[in-house]
C-alpha cells in the first residue's frame, strides 16, 4: 500500500465553532491507482489531499506512507518524504514568474540542492507538448500551457504519487482532455500513481477509483 488514511479527523477552529474538515475518514491509495476525489464544495477534498501529500497532520487518526506512520517523522523528514516521493499540481499552478518554463521544471531539483538533469527537463516539456515554449516565462503562456509546465515540474523527479487539486478547473475542455490523456498515459506506461480532486465529470470518467466526500466522511464508489 502506498498511502493509508486510517480514521483521520481534522478539526479546524473557526471563531467559536469547530469544523471537522475530515471526520473519521479512511481510504487507501495503492500503487498504480488513478483515483479521483469528488464531493461538494467544503466537503474536505483539499484537506484530504493535503493529508495524503503530507502537507498537514491529522488532529487524530493515522496517515501511513509506505508502511511508515508520519506521526513518527519530524517536519524535516516529512519535507524530505514529500520532495522524494510526491509531485504536486496546485490549482493556481504556483509557477515562479521570473523563471522560464524550463527553469520552473528544473526548480524541484534546485530546491533539494541537486544538480538536476536539463535533458530530462527538456524531454518532459516535449512530452507535455511544450518543446517550443521552454524559454518562455509564465506570463507569456496560456493557462493550459502553464498547467502543463506545472505537470512537467510535478513529474521531473519521478514521484511515486502525483497529487492534483482540481487539475482541469482553469482549462478549456479540449486542453483538459489532452492533459488527462497525458496523465493516463503516464499512469499506464510508467505506473505513476495519480490522485485528483475535481468537480469535473470528464475527470471522473478517466478514473479507476472514485471516492466521494460528504461533510468530511468518505464514501466509496466505482468509476
Ligand atoms: N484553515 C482552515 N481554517 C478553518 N476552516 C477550514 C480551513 N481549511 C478548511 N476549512 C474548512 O474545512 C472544510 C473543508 O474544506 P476543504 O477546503 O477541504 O473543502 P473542499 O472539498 O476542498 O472544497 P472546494 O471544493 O470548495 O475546494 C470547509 O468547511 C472549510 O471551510
Ligand atoms: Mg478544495
Amino acid at each position: 500500500m502506498l498511502v493509508e488514511i486510517k480514521g483521520v479527523t481534522k478539526t479546524y477552529q473557526s471563531g467559536d465553532a469547530q469544523v471537522n474538515a475530515l471526520d473519521n475518514a479512511s481510504l487507501n491509495i495503492e500503487e498504480g491507482d488513478f483515483t479521483v476525489l469528488v464531493g461538494p464544495s467544503g466537503s474536505g477534498k483539499t484537506t484530504m489531499l493535503n493529508h495524503i501529500g503530507c502537507l498537514d497532520r491529522p488532529t487524530s487518526g493515522d496517515v501511513i506512507w509506505e508502511g511508515q506512520n508520519i506521526e513518527t517523522l519530524n517536519d524535516d523528514s516529512l519535507s524530505a518524504l514529500r520532495a522524494a516521493r510526491i509531485g504536486f499540481i496546485f490549482q493556481s499552478f504556483h509557477l515562479v514568474p521570473v523563471l522560464t518554463a524550463l527553469e520552473n521544471v528544473m526548480l524541484a531539483w534546485q530546491l533539494s540542492g541537486e544538480p538536476g538533469d536539463i535533458e530530462k527537463a527538456r524531454q518532459l516539456l516535449v512530452d507535455v507538448d511544450l518543446a517550443d515554449h521552454a524559454d518562455r516565462k509564465p506570463n507569456q503562456l496560456s493557462g493550459g500551457q502553464q498547467q502543463r509546465v506545472a505537470i512537467a515540474r510535478a513529474l521531473i523527479k519521478d514521484p511515486k504519487l502525483v497529487i492534483a487539486d482540481e487539475p482541469t478547473a482553469n482549462l478549456d475542455s479540449a486542453t483538459g482532455e489532452k492533459i488527462l490523456s497525458l496523465m493516463r498515459k503516464l499512469n499506464e506506461e510508467r505506473g505513476t500513481t495519480f490522485l485528483f480532486s475535481t468537480h469535473d465529470e470528464r475527470v471522473m470518467s478517466h478514473a479507476k477509483k472514485v471516492y466521494t466526500l460528504v461533510d468530511g466522511v468518505v464514501q466509496v464508489g466505482d468509476a
